[in-house]
């Protein structure tokens, strides 16, 4: 088991803003452990995978073999933060047995500690399922990546009051399910703050404003290694891509003036 649980995740509403982040291999997931046990809170092996370690552009690709792969890396290093995975597009849209079944690998083999999957009103059957089943569900509305092409790409959803009033029934909906937390991607601030208000466990929210409970940021973006498009919403916190460029720059130098390896880099 790890520190972080629901119970002590649905604890923090009200009480402590808290920041969560993606992270899809063991030697980030190190990096997030060293931080502390109380730092993190929930760390999201996201589906977003596709884009920032396999090169797509959206996470439709990604199969539930490669989530729980991810899963079961991080997992590996991850002994604090509460570990989730999300549901992949296709493991769970033809019918909640599909569903189940994916969850339980995300949690038998990637060794997670909940899931993560997308949809109000129309996902509850699965999330009750899942939560009478033992298995710790975070839902996620607003811009639901892995609804892109019927949203025409990523775009801010939920600007128009009865789009707005969809929104809130489903995060009720989804609460009253059993969810532990919900994501609220992509919406207006006033909306953000909304949802927060209109349930009693935490939102955690991306690109939706300052007042949900939570925020989560990828771990790319945050870091400055997202090379090309970064979204408003993702302030960089580091810039690891210039220094990244900067050491590859000084290994190539120092390999083509004969500097490296040295003396003391070398074996007698
Ligand atoms: O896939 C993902 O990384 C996500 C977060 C952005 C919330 O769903």
């Amino acid at each position: 088991m790890r520190f972080w649980t629901p119970t002590k995740i649905r604890a923090l509403k009200g009480k402590t803003r808290f920041a969560t982040l993606t992270c899809y291999d063991a030697t980030s997931a190190a990096i997030i452990e060293a931080m502390g046990q109380e730092a993190f809170p929930l760390v999201l092996v996201g589906d977003s995978v596709g884009m920032t370690m396999q090169g797509h552009d959206s996470p439709l690709p990604v199969t539930l073999d490669e989530m729980v792969y991810h899963t079961r890396c991080v997992a590996r290093a991850l002994r604090s933060p509460m570990l989730i995975a999300d549901l992949p597009f296709g493991s769970y849209q033809a019918g909640d047995d599909d569903g189940f079944r994916a969850a339980l690998r995300l949690i038998k083999e990637g060794c997670a500690d909940g899931v993560k999957l997308e949809g109000g009103e129309r996902v509850v059957p699965l999330v009750r399922r899942l939560v009478e089943a033992g298995i710790p569900v975070c839902g996620h509305l607003g811009l639901t990546p892995q609804s892109c092409l019927a949203m025409g790409g990523f775009k801010v959803q939920g600007r128009d009051p009865e789009a707005a009033k969809r929104l809130i029934l489903d995060a009720r909906a989804l609460e009253t399910a059993g969810c532990f937390a919900i994501v609220a991607e992509g919406v207006p601030s006033a909306l953000g703050r909304t949802l927060t208000e209109a349930v009693h466990v935490p939102v955690i929210g991306i690109g939706a404003g300052a007042g949900t409970d939570g925020q989560i940021l990828v771990w790319q973006d945050l870091l400055g290694l997202t090379q090309g498009h970064r979204p408003k919403f993702a302030r960089l916190f580091g810039n690891l891509g210039d220094a990244a460029k900067e050491a590859l720059g000084a290994y190539h130098d120092a390999v083509a003036d004969g500097s490296f390896p040295a003396e003391s880099e070398s074996y007698a």
